[in-house]
């Protein structure tokens, strides 16, 4: 079984700020750092950390070298990453004291996928394996339709959350991997959120994140919940991201749901610790090193 991320890549212009911005404001930021983020490349990475064998497919620009090299010292598959022309994905992002943030996000070359990219990536992949996908790249229809044909299985992070989501083929999603916002706005009902999306796809698990207060897997009416870690946030981003990855590999492991849920939220924990998305992601073995701390 192997795992394929199709998925963003992006240059992170991260602003540190005593506040996020207000209409018609303008705040003097108190640090500016260049990051390697995009949800995809963010996910792939944590996959990486975590241990697992992962291939990455999306396309970046001549100014997102430093994201091949960054995949490639991580150990990821490259062979099915493109450079094309034009600029590599970005974002502006406001982080403040708190470590909440605020995302502009600018596609670029992660909007210039082919359906012969995608038609040539698939190839290599067969029945059994996985595709991972977010909400950052064009054609996620798409690739969802091809990989299903090709009996791989889908775990989708419908993130950012837009209304194109909802045309997606989601009855062929195998897991969703949401918050509480994204869960709500498929579900499209005003109740408990997991509950209605599992309802609303009766095939599909649902990974849910709680923040700080963890997170739930759901199917049907069966649920189970993993608690949160109490830490202090120094910057937010890409934590849902590690969660992923690490929820993936725990997964591909043979953990149990509780324990795989748990050991994401771990990991996630120490990412909203350090300041970056992909820089923040940590290895196994920090992972470990947080649960022998917490015995
Ligand atoms: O999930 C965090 C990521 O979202 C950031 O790295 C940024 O690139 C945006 O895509």
């Amino acid at each position: 079984m192997r795992i394929l991320n199709f998925g963003s890549l992006n240059i992170d212009y991260v602003y540190s700020v005593p506040h996020i911005l207000r209409p018609g404001e303008t705040l003097a930021a108190t640090k500016m750092e260049r990051f390697a983020g995009g949800k995809g490349s963010n996910q792939t990475v944590a996959l990486a950390r975590a241990g697992a064998a992962v291939w990455h497919a999306g396309c970046i620009g001549a100014d997102g070298g430093f994201l091949r090299e960054m995949h490639c010292e991580a150990g990821v598959h490259t062979e099915f990453l493109r450079t094309v022309a034009g600029p590599t994905g970005s974002t502006v992002i406001q982080v403040e004291e708190s470590g909440e943030n605020c995302i502009i996000y600018y596609p670029g070359a992660n909007h210039r996928i082919t359906p012969k990219q995608i038609a040539e990536t698939l190839a290599d992949f067969a029945k059994g394996d996985i595709l991972l996908l977010q909400n950052e790249i064009n054609a996620p229809g798409e690739i969802i339709r091809a990989a299903k044909e090709r009996g791989m299985k889908i775990f989708f992070n419908p993130s950012p959350i837009t209304e194109a989501v909802k045309e997606y083929p989601l009855e062929l999603v195998d897991c969703f991997l949401v918050n509480e916002i994204e869960a709500a706005e498929l579900a499209g009902a005003d109740r408990d959120p997991a509950v209605a999306l599992a309802e609303k796809y009766p095939d599909a698990e649902i990974v849910m994140t709680l923040g700080k207060r963890g997170a739930l897997w759901q199917r049907g009416e069966t649920r189970i919940a993993a608690e949160g870690f109490s830490v202090r946030a120094v910057d937010t981003t890409g934590a849902g991201d590690t969660f992923t990855g690490y929820y993936l590999k725990a997964l591909c492991d043979g953990l149990p749901t509780a324990a795989a849920l748990r050991r994401a939220c771990a990991a996630a924990a120490i990412a909203v610790g350090r300041m970056g998305a992909a820089a923040a992601i940590p290895a196994a073995t920090e992972v470990d090193a947080f649960f022998a701390e917490r015995r």
